[in-house]
């Protein structure tokens, strides 16, 4: 897909985007021929054509395969440059990027190599691309709890520069709940709270994550739309929701985009962004993402403004910093 120009498209943020999930074909390829790892695909468009998922455990599995190109703390610097690249073309000023530290110390990656790769291009993010970014460190909901506690002291002590935590992979069968100790470290040590929640399980699994994990902010959460009593707390606190709505049709957690419940969301007062999610497994950055909302939905100018507007309201900056965005 093409993009135009920056300045053709409101200033936005992004805050629903995971770093692993913004890895392209031709740079799985090139990191994969640079660590001598084989791909079980021929060559980047026989991997592209593998992006065709039943639902969220299909893309799972890819998405984890698709790491093991990632080795050095070059292909994380790597990655995160293109992401950032793209993004700019997008019209992102303002990125809150998650990755997933457990999904590569299981492959003996060390973990400074993942965040020193991470942060050394973040540094340079608003000099290089114009973009300030937020680094969240997201833990995986099908693993023990003890697992992301360790990883989470390890990331404290070396003094990751991560503004929180968030939570990801499969939902069905790990309800939040489960992670109440993680969160309540997280927010001892001063850090930020999202998680995913609703994507594919119930409206319960929102409502937990804010009473049992003390959540901030909800990724996806669609189903909350399940329970009108609850929309109407999220609407009052203004609870930031990441929506992704390309995403939940690839993954199939809506049939269409047309039948998305992201205006029924709007049209409560939540304080709803739009985000691309994993932007080459679902074919959409989030400039694309925004077209083909703005397309299925018809939206107006001043709706499109005020979707950008709730991008930077409901980023974890300080609101000074929002305001200035504004
Ligand atoms: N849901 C859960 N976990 C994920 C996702 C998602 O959409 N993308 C990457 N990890
Ligand atoms: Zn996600």
């Amino acid at each position: 897909m093409t993009s135009p120009a920056p300045s053709s498209r409101p200033p936005r943020a992004e805050l629903h985007v995971h770093l692993e999930g913004t890895l392209e074909p031709d740079l799985a390829f090139e990191l994969a021929a640079r660590n001598g790892v084989e791909l079980p695909y021929p060559d980047p468009e026989s991997l592209r054509a593998a992006y065709d998922f039943a639902d969220l455990p299909a893309f799972l599995d890819l998405y984890t395969a698709n790491m093991a190109v990632l080795r050095t703390e070059a292909d994380f610097a790597d990655l995160t440059r293109a992401y950032l690249v793209r993004a700019a073309r997008a019209g992102v000023r303002h990125a809150e990027i998650s990755f997933d530290p457990q999904a590569h110390l299981v492959r003996d990656v060390p973990l400074e190599a993942v965040v020193g790769g991470i942060t050394g291009v973040l540094e340079r993010a608003e000099a290089d691309h114009g973009i300030s970014t937020l680094l969240i460190a997201a833990f995986h909901r099908d693993k023990p709890v003890a697992d992301a506690l360790d990883v989470l002291e390890r990331l404290l002590a070396m003094d990751a520069p991560v503004v929180g935590i968030g939570l990801d992979n499969a939902e069905i069968g790990y309800p939040p709940g489960l992670f109440a100790d993680l969160y309540a470290r997280a927010e001892t040590a001063g850090l930020r709270r999202t998680a995913h929640a609703g994507e594919e399980g119930p409206a319960a699994n929102v409502r937990d994550a804010l009473d049992l994990l003390h959540a901030e902010r909800i990724d996806h959460g669609i189903a909350v739309v399940q329970d009108p009593a609850l929309v109407a707390r999220v609407a009052a606190g203004q609870v930031p929701f990441t929506v992704c709505p390309v995403s939940n049709v690839r993954l199939r957690a809506v049939p269409s985009l047309a039948e998305h419940p992201l205006p029924d969301m709007i049209a409560a007062g939540m304080l709803v962004s739009v985000n691309s999610d994993d932007p080459p497994y679902f074919g959409a950055y989030v400039d694309d993402v925004d077209d083909a909302v703005t397309a299925a939905f018809d939206l107006s100018r001043d709706q499109r403004a005020a979707l950008a507007a709730a991008s930077f309201e409901g980023s974890f900056l300080p609101r000074d910093r929002v305001a200035a965005y504004l």
